[in-house]
């Protein structure tokens, strides 16, 4: 073709990578790789092997170290053998190690793009110019943290070892995502990538080498998922950071409920893209090409569920198409491909299967003419339309480069169709009126929602999601927070097993629908508080309540399932409660304690014949004291507004929760109560909360004040009864959205696995005794860092 002729097309020639560097690293390893442990190459124990293939070609690039639970061990051991030396650095040498890594990255920038395109099959455009830039930046970003550290966090400590198992599809930034803020905060790395796509993070195990980290801070072991499953199972592993399917997280939360493991989680995603009828198209039609056909749709927050106002549907599925067949599917290296290759055979299988059960489901496929190429891995960019919101591709995760569009008719019903889905993740928001953006977009349950803009990360604004795509945030200052814990936590002393879980119907008294059951001899008869209502339990059961010295002091309701669940359904129906501004929740928590305060002798008096005077006395006073912390942290625990380097801020916003579930301590009933559930109201939560198995008659002074002081029916709802039975029913109640469980190791490893099944996020005191009289670790930022989540808000600025 002349050059005439080219300009008249203006048809892309190839533009390819030269792939020299890459191969001559590889070979220069002779294509096979051992595991990074303790500073140096090590064989793997089992001495297996596996292949690493380039998927835009199926032709084998290496083979990789198969680990074992023998190489885990090892690493785990010099990871912990490294522990102490590196925490004790001072900030300022432990920054210069990040900055080290950071200069690195920039300097080997281009050989890790092209190494992770070959081994990923993404476009070189996208790892050369977003990837590895990000990993560069998240090491800069974290340099600077590890610096002032002491500063921002006095009195917390690292977590120590930490185990990290990362996916495919980001490979090296979701190593920069783990790595940099394990370091930053003290703690010492097993890193595990994906079988996929092992070989960009073997190459930063050089680049550590390079940088003279110390030996064991940082290992790299390979293999599949059974490597990883030995990681989650290693006794001495202080934290699991998981990313991937959300499968494979439920199984390592299961596998970590019975230790003190923390854990982080960011799962799947199936975020919605909702398109306003004033929306810029044109711009929104290009936010798509980014939001669902980056990295070939394998993205966890990649807008795969398309919601367009029903007025635009038609016009701009026309847009939509026309762009699809502009766009440029072919050999990744290839700087002026659009679309790369899918990064194994058994994904492209599996996106396949889906499709097709989408178009069975009803679904209308369209797919531009483009040829694939005749090797590798390919699938054509796709859209599904007429998708019922009900389908499984409107449903699950497809991780490929396939959009399913519906449509809406308000931004009521686009609000609704958007949460319609057991994740969390990610959402975009397109719309000129910045009004109607920022409202939908508070609506939103999701982690990150990008206002006209999509698929924009930065180092210093936390990802991570609601609900089932997991919790824990990477990156910002919350992402800090995942890898540090108080200093006194590991110090305070563990509480002595309880023997709560007996029998429950043959320790209780028969006596409800019977006013008179309370006889004169009886002090005392509570009874729940569900809705704002005081109610008689289902079970028509209730529970003796005996002081120290074996006195009657009343009785308490013996609440069950159906008592669980109505309070939950009460939880739920206020949660306007989180829409109240915070100054008003201020007050209410205000008037709680003015009324306390009036009613504080009798109430102490009572309390004292349970837990003796002095304490109840203590309780009391200090209980009201705390009431007005979480008072005044109503409106003060703020968000905060970033600065990435676009033309964007983000402004990221304690969000609540939702519905949580609280096991309150049993020694100290009204303090520990409160230490709790005020932190979780001040912020917005409803809350059912099962008392203290001790004392429960506490409820009944709580009731009487919560009515008089103007906290909406069901925002706090409180269940009596035997905290084994409750705390089943609680934990796994797919409508409550987080657990908080005060107990002894038996109680709260019960409150971890049972939790399992919609994900929901856990906190304990991981069986330690936590002293409530103590303000400077029974309230404060801690409790309120659980008892919120930060939503990012991506919002652009300029012409
Ligand atoms: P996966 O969740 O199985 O793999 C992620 C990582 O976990 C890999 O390093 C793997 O070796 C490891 N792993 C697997 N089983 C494990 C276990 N029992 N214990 C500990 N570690 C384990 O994801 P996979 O199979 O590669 O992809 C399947 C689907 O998962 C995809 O189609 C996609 O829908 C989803 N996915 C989501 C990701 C995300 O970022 N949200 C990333 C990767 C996959």
């Amino acid at each position: 073709m002349s050059i005439a002729e080219k300009f008249l097309t203006m048809e892309y020639g190839p533009a390819p990578e030269d792939p020299k560097e890459a191969i001559s690293w590889l070979e220069r390893h002779q294509r096979r790789f051992q595991h990074f442990i303790d500073g140096g190459w090590k064989s793997p124990e089992g001495g297996g092997y596996f292949d690493t293939h380039d998927p835009s070609n199926d032709e084998k690039l290496a083979s990789i170290a198969q680990g074992n639970a023998a190489d885990i061990n090892a690493a785990v051991k010099a990871a912990r053998a490294a522990s102490g030396e590196w925490r004790a650095l001072t900030p300022h040498v432990r920054a210069r190690y990040l900055y080290a890594l950071a200069r690195l990255v920039q300097k080997h920038s281009r050989l890790l793009a092209v190494l992770e395109t070959m081994d990923n099959g993404k476009p070189i455009r996208e790892s050369r110019d977003i990837d590895i830039p990000l990993v560069a930046r998240h090491f800069y970003y974290h340099a600077g943290w590890a610096q002032i550290l002491p500063q921002e966090f006095p009195n917390h400590e690292p977590c120590g070892v930490v185990g990290q198992i990362i996916p495919w599809n980001f490979p090296l930034l979701m190593l920069a995502w783990k790595i940099a803020p394990a370091l930053a905060t003290g703690s010492t790395v097993v890193l595990k990538p994906a079988e996929f796509t092992p070989l960009t993070a073997l190459l930063f195990a050089e680049l550590c080498q390079e940088a003279g980290l110390p030996s064991g801070v940082v290992n790299i072991v390979t293999g599949d998922g059974s490597t990883g499953e030995a990681l989650v199972k290693h006794a001495d592993v202080d934290k699991i950071a998981f990313t991937g399917s959300t499968e494979v997280g439920r199984a390592i939360r299961s596998a970590t409920a019975g230790s003190h493991k923390r854990l982080s989680l960011e799962l799947g995603g199936k975020s919605p893209f909702i398109i306003f009828e004033d929306a810029d198209l044109d711009s929104a039609v290009e936010g798509l090409v980014d939001g669902i056909w980056f990295n070939q749709g394998q993205v966890c927050c990649a807008g795969s569920r398309l919601l367009m106002q029903e007025s635009i549907a038609e016009a701009l599925i026309s847009r939509i198409r026309d762009r699809m067949a502009t766009l440029r599917i072919g050999p990744p290296l290839d700087k002026a491909i659009d679309i790369g290759a899918i990064v194994a055979r058994v994904q492209l299988e599996r996106i396949q299967r889906m499709v097709a059960q989408g178009i069975a489901d009803g679904a209308t496929c369209w797919q531009p003419e483009m040829t694939l190429p005749s090797r590798g891995f390919y699938f054509p960019p796709t859209l599904l339309s007429n998708v019922h919101p009900t389908s499984i591709v409107a449903q699950q995760e497809i991780f490929g480069p396939v959009l399913a569009a519906m449509t809406f008719r308000t931004p009521r019903e686009a609000v609704e169709l958007a949460n319609n889905t057991v994740y969390g993740l990610a959402s975009c928001v397109w719309s000129e009126n910045v009004n109607v953006a920022l409202q939908v977009a508070a609506q939103l349950k999701a982690g990150v929602v990008w206002v006209n803009c999509t698929n924009l990360f930065d180092a210093s604004c936390g990802f991570g999601g609601y609900r089932e795509s997991g919790y824990g945030r990477e990156g910002g200052r919350e992402g800090l927070l995942e890898y540090m814990q108080p200093t006194w936590l590991r110090h305070s002393p563990k509480l002595a097993l309880t023997k709560s879980g007996r029998a429950p119907e043959l320790e209780g008294t028969e006596n409800e629908d019977n006013p008179d059951a309370s006889t004169p001899s009886i002090d005392r008869t509570v009874k729940l508080y569900i809705g704002g209502k005081q109610t008689r339990p289902d079970s028509g059961y209730s529970v003796e309540v005996r002081s120290p010295d074996g006195g009657l002091l009343g009785e308490a309701p013996l609440g069950n399932r159906k008592d669980i669940r109505n309070a939950v359904e009460a939880a739920r129906k206020a949660e306007g409660w989180a829409k109240t501004t915070a100054h008003n929740r201020a007050q209410v928590l205000y008037y709680f304690a003015e009324n306390l305060s009036l009613r504080r002798s009798e109430i102490a008096q009572r309390l004292g014949l349970s837990v003796g005077q002095e304490q109840a006395t203590k309780e009391v006073d200090l209980g009201i004291e705390r009431i007005f912390s979480y008072a005044a942290w109503a409106d003060k625990f703020d968000g905060a507004v970033h600065n990435p380097p676009f033309r964007n801020i983000a402004i990221a916003m304690n969000e609540p929760i939702g519905t949580v579930s609280v096991i309150c301590p049993s020694d100290a009933p009204l303090l520990g109560f409160l230490s709790l559930v005020m932190p979780l109201l001040a912020v917005g939560n409803t809350v059912v909360a099962v008392p203290s198995e001790k004392y429960p008659l506490i409820t009944g002074d709580l009731y009487q004040i919560f009515d008089t002081s103007d906290l909406p029916g069901g925002a706090i709802n409180i269940v009596t009864g035997y905290v084994s039975q409750l705390l089943k029913t609680l934990a796994e109640h797919d409508d409550v959205d987080a657990i908080w469980c005060y107990g002894d190791d038996a109680t709260v490893a019960s409150a971890k696995a049972m939790s399992v099944g919609n994900l929901k996020q856990v906190w304990t005191n991981e069986g330690r005794a936590i002293d409530w009289f103590n303000p400077s670790v029974a309230e404060g930022r801690w409790y309120l860092e659980h008892a919120t989540q930060v939503k990012n808000i991506w919002v652009p600025y300029g012409e």
